[in-house]
């Protein structure tokens, strides 16, 4: 019998081990329906008999939008009613916005920092693990798939507050059949996954809305492996470089939810290692850092 096509975004059934609880950090199950193993609609059920998070139309919701505050709520609601244009404007604007430094310039001053060329199959014979947090409407899947070793089996994750970003997504990656990106809806400052489950985490764009980049921050750190690079992107006016008054202004309007769009290095986890705090265009920095291992005992 043929295998069941993969629906472009879902995740298997052997994918729910790698997910937890956000509010409990226990073990889920799949309750539902799941045609050829692929979740479809149905429940994921906490160990604890807490309440549990819905999966409709094949998409795992893992927040509550209760607890969606303040900037969060503004900028899923932005991005939930215009996530087609995000893409182009984001291509078309940058450039011009910026005077010059393109949006691939950007993306691969950044990419080169997730140090993918290094990645090994794991020794436990497991996939390696990628997680984009706030993957939006997937402009960076491609850049993957382009900088990983050739060959190597890799899980790619992609989690977004915006169920409008995240069907775009979907649209991209249907048109794309060779790339497969396990997509939920979640919440940046509580990620649905164990510690130290990713050999790759990132985020570009988005934390400078966040109403708790700190906590966002160690989120990032608790589920990277220890001594993995993690990534954050996000815009700040070049401070090394003079802006003419068109330059200040596209960035206020671009920033206008943030009074003070900078890198967040004094808001890191405490333990941070090797952190690397650079400006990859006029708009954009790049802060780079890693998670020791736990010490024994
Ligand atoms: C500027 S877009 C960037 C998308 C993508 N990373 C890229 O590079 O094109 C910012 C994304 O952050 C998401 N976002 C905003 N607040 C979030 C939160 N609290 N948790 C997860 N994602 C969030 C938005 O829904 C949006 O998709």
């Amino acid at each position: 019998m043929p295998a069941s096509p993969r629906p472009p975004g879902a995740l298997h059934l052997d994918d729910v081990a790698r997910l937890r609880c956000p509010e409990s950090h226990g073990p889920l199950s799949f309750e539902g329906q799941a045609p050829g193993g692929w979740l479809r609609e149905g429940r994921l059920v906490r160990a604890d008999g807490g309440p549990p998070w819905p999966v409709r139309r094949g998409l795992p919701w893992l927040y509550r939008d209760a607890q969606v505050r303040g900037t969060d709520r503004l900028m899923r609601h932005i991005y939930d009613r215009l996530p087609r244009l995000h893409d182009p404007v984001v291509k078309y604007t940058l450039p011009v916005f910026q005077s010059g430094g393109t949006e691939a310039e950007l993306r691969d001053g950044y990419m080169r920092r997730l140090e993918l060329a290094a990645l090994r199959p794991r020794p436990d014979g497991a996939h390696v693990r990628i997680l984009e947090v706030s993957v939006g409407a997937g402009a960076n899947i491609g850049l993957l798939y382009r900088d990983l070793p050739p060959g190597l089996q890799v899980e790619l994750w992609g989690l977004d507050l915006s169920a409008g970003m995240i069907a775009v997504a979907r649209r991209k990656l249907r048109r794309q059949p060779g790339h497969h990106v396990r997509l939920v809806a979640g919440d940046a400052h509580r990620l649905p996954f164990p510690d130290g489950c990713f050999d790759r985490a990132f985020h570009v764009g988005g934390i400078g809305g966040f109403h708790d980049p700190a906590a966002a921050l160690a989120e990032l750190g608790r589920v990277a492996v220890p001594g993995s690079p993690i990534v954050v992107v996000d815009e700040r006016l070049d401070p090394s470089r003079s802006h003419r008054l068109g330059h200040r202004l596209a960035f206020r309007a671009i920033t206008f939810y943030d009074d003070d769009p900078r890198a967040p290095t004094d808001e890191l986890p405490a333990a941070a290692l090797d952190v690397r705090d650079e400006q990859v265009s006029r708009f954009y920095y790049c802060l780079t850092w890693r998670m020791p291992a736990p010490s024994a005992g």
